[in-house]
């Protein structure tokens, strides 16, 4: 991270990182690309659009950090409105959207694949195969099989919904004065670094990659010209960066054992590829804690005050989720199973409540995990519920409505993060910060989250069942005055390290590397 490198440099003399980064602002354009876009158009029956905020971690976390930017965002349309707003677009000679009321925020501009082609790019490509590497998700005898069919999607899907949004990119680079920094966001973009990077060779790129990034060995199950092409696409940029030290290591170890003619150097974690030095950094993600509460204590989340107590108990356990297979539900399942089991005496005392928002139903793999979480609670549900109480251990409350999620995590006791493999968790933080019943944090090892927060939480290895319900047990027969002592140490972590410290550091970094070069020449 820059904190660190630039603090050194001030005790030198040099510039204050505030003042760097002010500048260059100033100087330059931000252009931002992701997949999904900041916001999602509608077209009522009038033909006139009405827009909404994309759903998902990277949109509520960038769109955080853009207030006052007047940033360019280009992102794919996902959806008829964003078509039909795009193609309305076009036909009024608007080369940017421009979102609803006053936003200094950005400026849109979607590119447009086929249905066909985004089908291939986002749920044969994006999800389910990269998602599932990257999270560690195949069940490797089995899965995943490369077909021709995968061939296909790689090539008319993912390479050229690639090509589209970086052709976006350049468009909106030729239309701003001078170099603009290029922020790209995630694993659907891998491609984009290197195919700016060829049109324009002095552009500033960065590339964040919100998920972790597997060891070289797990790469292997994608073809050598796939994994190829990803790194090489990345290393089109100037900075690629993770979530964790770990994840930033492991994506140099995959370049030092598929890319040719990389210097790859551990100590000042940087690789020289093609006559130009790449920055390989990490930066953890956070939460807008100014907004969250903000949104906690809004009228929307009140609301659900009245009805979320009748899902309470006198403990509750709380989950919040997409339905995704590596959030590791089912087994969050088995775990309080085995909890109630060994401890019969929380029977009718304790809910484990699990809000859920179904996710990518396109692919298969997630319809059929959503149809395993809803068979193992019922399964739960029959062994121990009580009839004479009406006692249901495990309530599952299915859809997106982000009030509801925080007005539930502030009365949890418990909440489980379980996750495989997580980029971060940011439902831990999220948690962390506006709980008031001094809730206790069970979490993966596998969670980026478990970096800032582990040593408050309970840690636990995402396949251990056992583990899981023991640290289920500690939870709730936990002194008061630990919960608190833990409760407000998580909670300070949060406080420290906003979403803001995020985007401040990537910034320092992006104002560092400009400042280098000009030093250069
Ligand atoms: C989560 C992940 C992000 C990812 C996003 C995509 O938020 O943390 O890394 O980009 O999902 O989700 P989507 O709904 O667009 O498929």
């Amino acid at each position: 991270m820059s904190s660190k490198a630039t603090s050194d440099e001030r005790a030198h003399g040099e510039a204050d990182p505030h003042e760097l980064i002010e500048q260059v602002l100033a100087e330059r354009q931000l252009i931002v690309a992701s997949n999904r876009g900041p916001v999602t158009f509608t077209q009522r029956a009038d033909g006139a659009f009405s827009s909404r905020q994309g759903s998902g971690g990277l949109v509520t976390a960038v769109s955080a950090v853009l207030q006052g930017q007047h940033a360019i965002w280009i992102a794919a349309a996902m959806t008829d409105g964003d078509r039909a707003r795009a193609a309305a677009a076009a036909d009024a000679g608007e080369a940017l959207i421009e979102p609803q009321g006053n936003d200094s925020r950005f400026k849109l501009r979607f590119a447009v694949p086929s249905q066909e082609s985004y089908h291939q790019y986002y749920n044969v490509i994006s999800n389910p195969l990269l998602w599932f590497l990257q999270h560690y998700l195949w069940d490797t005898p089995r899965s995943p099989d490369i077909t021709h069919e995968t061939w296909s999607a790689w090539r008319d899907g993912y390479v050229a919904v690639n090509r589209m949004i970086a052709d976006e990119v350049l468009l909106a680079c030729v239309q701003t004065d001078g170099e603009p920094i290029v922020m790209l966001h995630d694993y659907h973009l891998y491609l984009c670094g290197n195919m700016i990077r060829e049109q324009r060779p002095n552009v500033v790129i960065q590339h964040y990659i919100h998920i972790p990034w597997p060891d070289p060995d797990y790469w292997r199950l994608l073809p050598l010209e796939m994994r190829r092409a990803i790194c090489e696409g990345l290393l089109g940029c100037d900075i690629v960066g993770f979530q964790t030290p770990e994840h930033a290591r492991s994506f140099m170890h995959t370049c030092e054992a598929y890319v040719p003619d990389v210097d790859i150097s551990y100590g000042d974690n940087t690789i020289s590829w093609n006559g130009r030095m790449i920055a390989i950094n990490h930066y953890p993600i956070s939460i807008d804690a100014e907004a969250v509460r903000r949104t906690a204590h809004s009228r929307e989340a009140r609301a659900y005050e009245r009805y979320l107590p009748t899902h309470f108990n006198e403990f509750t356990i709380l989950r919040v989720d997409r339905a995704d297979p590596s959030k590791n539900i089912v087994r969050g399942f088995h775990a309080f199973d085995r909890f109630l089991e060994a401890y019969p005496e929380f029977k009718d005392r304790v809910n484990f409540i699990a809000v859920t928002q179904p996710s990518r139903l396109d692919v298969k793999e997630y319809r059929e995990y959503l149809d395993d979480m809803s068979a193992t609670a019922g399964r739960i549900n029959a062994k121990y519920a009580n009839v004479e109480t009406g006692w249901q251990p495990i309530q599952i409350i299915m859809g997106e409505s982000y009030p509801r999620v925080l007005a539930a995590m502030r009365w949890y006791d418990v909440l489980l993060v379980n996750s495989i493999i997580d980029g971060m968790a940011l439902v831990a933080k999220e948690g962390a910060l506006i709980n008031e019943r001094s809730g206790v944090i069970i979490l993966s090892e596998g969670a980026g989250a478990s970096l800032q927060l582990g040593e408050h939480a309970l840690v636990v290895a995402p396949a251990d069942i056992e583990g899981t319900a023991q640290a289920i047990h500690r939870a709730l027969t936990m002194p008061f005055s630990e919960r608190q002592r833990r409760g407000q140490a998580m909670r300070a972590a949060v406080e420290s390290e906003d979403v803001s410290v995020w985007f401040q550091d990537q910034l320092a970094d992006i104002a560092a590397n400009i400042t280098g070069r000009k030093h250069q020449s």
